[in-house]
Parts: structure tokens; sequence; C-alpha cells
């Protein structure tokens, strides 16, 4: 059976599955405390839940995934709930390596990775280097991301172009700046998920939302499944977007 009504004469109108989706997976301290168990815990199942959703999302035909796995601000927790986060995307990564010629994933990263550990930062380069033939299906991990770092990088690259060059700075575009992000030559997202019942953006691609849908819901991440991501779908699917237009 399609998971989503294939396009009939009846559903002709019916927008399709978001190309780009973005997701700030909340909500994993709240559905461990919830269980008695320690904030680590909630991480893990977390990462878990990123996997399944992952794989469903190239089930329903959605090229981007971008998640944001550990922020520029998230260095403030406490140190072994840091180095669990860590220790959980190196898990990822030797697996996604160990499966790469299986899944056929893209693997990208958006964040300043020089603050990270030595291995983490060399597994990331090779998961990166490895998958960078895949064109079909993009996971991109915001790590030790932030919107407003990302947008500054982008200006001093500018800036420091110009200097190099002589170009007048003048000359920047909305295009030519979108390329200096570290999202580079991935589309904006076209829906950015927030499970946990916070709503806000709390720096997450604060550019590239520009035109986003957003959909928040009540569910921990941990509890978010393929059923929930359907429903955002849905959601996504029955808006007008308009782009500032009628
Ligand atoms: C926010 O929930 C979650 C994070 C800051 C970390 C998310 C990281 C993972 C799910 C693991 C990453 C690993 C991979 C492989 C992608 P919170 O802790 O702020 O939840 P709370 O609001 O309930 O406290």
């Amino acid at each position: 059976m399609a998971l989503f009504k294939k396009k009939t004469e009846e559903t002709a109108s019916v927008a399709p599955v978001p190309r780009h989706v973005a997701i700030i997976m909340d909500g994993n301290g709240r559905w461990a405390t919830n269980r008695h168990l320690p904030r680590t815990a909630g991480h893990a199942a977390g990462a878990e839940t990123f996997r399944r959703i992952a794989l469903h999302c190239r089930k329903l035909g959605i090229s981007y995934l971008t998640v944001y796995a550990f922020s520029t601000e998230n260095w403030k927790r406490p140190q072994p709930e840091v180095e669990k986060i860590m220790s959980l995307m190196k898990d990822y990564l030797l697996e996604a390596l160990r499966d790469m010629q299986k899944n056929h994933v893209r693997i990208h990263f958006f964040g300043d990775l020089t603050a990270l550990s030595p291995e983490l930062q060399e597994l990331a380069a090779e998961a990166e280097k490895e998958s960078e033939e895949f064109t079909d299906s993009q996971v991109n991990l915001c790590i030790n991301y932030g919107g407003r770092d990302e947008i500054v990088r982008a200006a001093r690259a500018w800036a420091i172009r110009c200097g190099e060059t002589g170009e007048d700075p003048a000359n920047l575009t909305e295009e030519a700046f979108g390329k200096l992000l570290y999202s580079g030559d991935v589309p904006d997202p076209d829906l950015i998920i927030r499970p946990g019942g916070e709503m806000r953006i709390s720096n997450f691609l604060l550019w590239q939302a520009a035109y986003a849908e957003f959909y928040y819901t009540d569910v921990l991440w941990p509890d978010f499944d393929e059923a929930e991501l359907e429903k955002a779908v849905e959601v996504f699917r029955s808006r007008n977007r308009r782009y500032g237009g009628v």
C-alpha cells in the first residue's frame, strides 16, 4: 500500500511531500525524568528515534533531513550529558560508515566541528567523504551549530574574500550569501518540526527557515514515531504556501 495517496485525478492538486524536513529533537530530558531515568537515557532513546525517523523520511520520499543534535549553547549542560550526546554521535557515525554501501545516505554536518574531539572530527570527515557520492537522500547533522554563529561566520567569510580579491562588498546577493552558510548547496527546509511542546526556533536554521512551514507537537522526541511524522507531513501538505504572494 502506498504510504501517501498517489497523485490520481482526484488528488492531482495535493501538495507533494516536503523535499527537506528539519527537526528540533526536543524533550529527551523530560522523557527520561518522567521515567525516573537519567537525562542521558533520554538522549539514547532520542538517538534511536532519529534512526527510525531518518529511515521513514526516506520511505516517504523526503530527500533531506536535518536534525539539531547539539547547539553552540549546549556546552553549558553537565559534562556527562555532553559526553553522552557525543558518544551517541560516535556510535551513529561508526554505524553509518559500516552500512554506507547498503544505505546510500549522504551525511553532512552543519556546525563548527573543530570543538569536537579529534576522534569525532575524523569520523565526521570520513563519513562526509565516504558518502559524498550518494545523491538520493541526505542527512544533515547539526553539531555545535547555532544559526547566529552560522550567519556571522558567513559574513566574516564574505568580508575576508572581498579584502583578498578586491571584490566590491556591495555585490553580495542573497544567493551568494546562502552559499557561504553551512547549508551551502542544500535547499531550504520546507517543514520544520519541533516536538516537546515548546514553540520557539532556538537559534536553528535562522536564515534557511525564511519560508519554512512550522509544525509543533507536545509529543516528546523519544515518543515521536512514524505515525507522528506522517501527521506532520499531512499538515504540511494541507498548507497553502504563498511565499509572500497572494
Ligand atoms: C534536546 O532535548 C535534545 C538535545 C539537546 C540533544 C539531542 C541529541 C540526540 C537526540 C542524540 C544525537 C545523536 C544522533 C545520532 C543524532 P532536551 O534534553 O533539551 O529535552 P528537555 O527539554 O526535555 O530537557
